[in-house]
C-alpha cells in the first residue's frame, strides 16, 4: 500500500520504518527541515535500538522516503498516518494544535479517497473535530471527495518500539466502516501471524481504549511506589512483597517495580489529558488523580531521603548521578527523574557529575550547560570525588558495577538509589550507605 506517515519522531518514524519492513511505500513527513536532511543522509535522530538499520535498509531499496512536502505525500498515498506530538497544554487537556494543523493540510491537498489515521495519542471526540477541519477545508476548494478517519493508537515501548510494532499484542482500530475495517485488517495483517488480535471497535472507544491502557499502567507503578512508602513506615521489605504479590497471574509481575515515579512523554501528558476530560464532563477521576498524586510525590520523597542524610546541608556537596534518560534504552528525556532532581540539588548549592550511555546531548541542551552540571564519559568517571551516587534510571550496565572500584573512586561509599538495583543486605556488607525506594525509615 501506498502510506504517508506524518510526524518522524519516536512513533512516526518507527511506524514508517515497519510498514516499510513490510513492503508498503512509505512517504514519511516531518515539518523539521533538519531532521529530513539527516535521515536523507542516514543519520537517526533518536536512539532507539534497531531502528537505524531498518530506516537505511529500506530507504535504500526505495521503499521509505522523508521529506518535508506534505502536499505531495498526500496526493500519492492512500493512508495518511498522523504521528506528530500532543503534549500537554497549560490546563493540562491534550495540545491539538499539530494534529488539526494536520488535517487541515490533509484536507486542503486530498485529491481523492483518503483514509487518516490518528496514530498520535488524541482524546475522545478528536476524529470528530478532525472531519470538522477537513469538512471546511475541502468547503473553501468547492471539492467533496471522500475520505475516513480512523483511530489507531500505538502501544510501543521507546527502547523496545520495533520489537513492540512488529510484534504487537494487539492492534486497535477505532472506525465507522467496515470496508475500512477490512482495510486496517489488511494492513496490519504481517504484524499479527500469531494470532494476536486486531480488535475492531468504534472510534470513540478507540481513542478512550489508548488513555485507559496508560492510566491503568501508570496506576500500576503508583500503587506499588505507595505500598513500598507503606513498606518503609513499618520495616516491610518491598522487594519480598512486590515478589509475593506478582506472581499472582491477575496482578503479574510487569510493571511492578517501586522507583522514582513514572516519566516519559506519555503517562504524565496522557494522565492530565484523561484527568481533564473527565473534568470536563463533570467527573471526578480519583484514582487517576491519587495516582498522579503519589507520582509528584515520589521524587520528593527521595530527594528529602537525600537531604535528612547530609543533615539539610547540600552546598558544595558534589553528586555523581547515573541516568538521565526516562527509563533505559531510550535518549527521550521528557518527564524524566534526574530532570526533577538535578535542578532541586542545583538549587540546594550542590554540584552533578552525570552519566548517561545516551541522554547526555539532550540533558545538556535541556538544562542549557549550568556550570554546575558536568558530564562524564563513563559512569565510573562521574564517580570521581564525589560525595555519593545517586542512580535515576535502570540502565543495564549500571545493574553490576565493580563496587570496590566504586568505593575508591567515591569521596564516601553512600548510593541514592531511585530504582532498587542493589541488594541492600550486599551493599551493607560491601560497606555502603545505601538508601532506595521502601527502605525502612531510621
Ligand atoms: N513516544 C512514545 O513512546 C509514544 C508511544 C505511543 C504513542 N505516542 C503518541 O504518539 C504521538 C507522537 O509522539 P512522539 O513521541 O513520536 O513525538 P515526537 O515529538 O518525537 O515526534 C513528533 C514529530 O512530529 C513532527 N511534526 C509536528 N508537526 C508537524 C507537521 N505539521 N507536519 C509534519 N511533522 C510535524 C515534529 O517535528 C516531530 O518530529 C504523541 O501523540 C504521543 O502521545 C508516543
Amino acid at each position: 500500500m501506498k502510506l504517508a506517515i506524518i510526524g518522524a519522531g519516536y512513533v512516526g518514524l518507527v511506524t514508517a520504518a515497519c510498514f516499510a519492513e513490510m513492503g508498503n511505500e512509505v512517504i514519511c513527513v516531518d515539518a523539521d527541515k533538519a531532521k529530513v536532511e539527516a535521515l536523507e543522509q542516514g543519520r537517526i535522530p533518536i536512539y532507539e535500538p534497531g531502528l537505524e538499520d531498518y530506516v537505511k535498509r529500506n530507504f535504500q531499496e526505495n521503499r521509505l522516503t522523508f521529506t518535508t512536502e506534505l502536499a505531495p505525500a498526500v496526493e500519492k498515498s492512500l493512508v495518511i498516518f498522523i504521528a506528530v506530538g500532543t503534549p500537554q497544554d497549560q490546563d493540562g487537556s491534550a495540545d491539538l494544535s499539530m494534529v488539526l494543523q494536520v488535517a487541515k493540510d490533509v484536507g486542503r491537498y486530498m485529491n481523492g479517497y483518503k483514509v487518516l489515521v490518528e496514530k498520535s495519542t488524541v482524546p475522545v471526540g478528536t476524529a470528530a473535530k478532525v472531519r470538522q477541519v477537513i469538512d471546511r477545508e475541502l468547503k473553501a476548494r468547492g471539492e467533496a471527495f471522500e475520505y475516513d478517519v480512523v483511530s489507531n493508537p500505538e502501544f510501543l515501548k521507546e527502547g523496545t518500539a520495533l520489537d513492540d510494532f512488529m510484534k504487537p499484542d494487539r492492534i486497535v482500530v477505532g472506525c465507522d466502516d467496515v470496508r475500512v475495517g477490512e482495510l486496517m485488517k489488511e494492513l496490519y495483517g504481517p504484524f499479527v501471524r500469531t494470532n494476536h488480535p486486531i480488535i475492531i471497535m468504534d472510534v470513540v472507544s478507540a481513542e478512550l481504549t489508548k488513555y485507559a491502557a496508560n492510566a491503568f499502567l501508570a496506576t500500576k507503578i503508583s500503587f506499588i511506589n505507595e505500598i513500598a512508602n507503606i513498606c518503609s513506615m513499618t520495616g516491610a521489605n518491598i522487594n519480598m512483597v512486590r515478589q509475593g504479590i506478582g506472581s499472582d497471574r491477575r496482578i503479574g509481575n510487569l510493571f511492578l517495580f517501586p522507583g522514582l515515579g513514572y516519566g516519559g512523554s506519555c503517562f504524565p501528558k496522557d494522565m492530565q489529558a484523561l484527568i481533564h476530560t473527565a473534568n470536563s464532563l463533570g467527573y471526578t477521576p480519583r484514582i487517576l488523580e491519587a495516582a498522579e498524586a503519589v507520582n509528584q510525590d515520589q521524587r520528593r520523597l527521595f530527594l528529602e531521603v537525600i537531604r535528612r542524610h547530609f543533615k539539610g546541608d547540600l552546598a558544595g556537596k558534589v553528586f555523581a548521578l547515573w541516568g538521565l534518560s526516562f527509563k533505559p534504552q531510550t535518549d527521550d528525556i521528557r518527564e524524566a527523574p534526574a530532570l526533577t532532581i538535578i535542578p532541586a540539588l542545583l538549587e540546594a548549592g550542590a554540584r552533578i557529575q552525570a552519566h548517561d550511555p545516551e541522554a547526555m546531548a539532550a540533558t545538556r541542551q535541556h538544562l542549557g550547560d549550568p556550570p554546575a552540571v558536568s558530564y562524564a564519559p563513563s559512569s565510573y568517571e562521574a564517580l570521581n570525588g564525589a560525595d555519593a551516587l545517586v542512580v535515576c534510571t535502570e540502565w543495564s550496565k549500571f545493574r553490576e558495577p565493580d563496587f570496590e572500584r566504586m568505593k575508591s573512586l567515591l569521596k564516601a561509599p553512600v548510593i541514592f538509589d531511585g530504582r532498587n538495583l542493589y541488594n541492600p543486605d550486599k551493599m551493607a556488607k560491601l560497606g555502603f550507605a545505601y538508601f532506595h525506594v521502601g527502605q525502612k525509615e531510621l
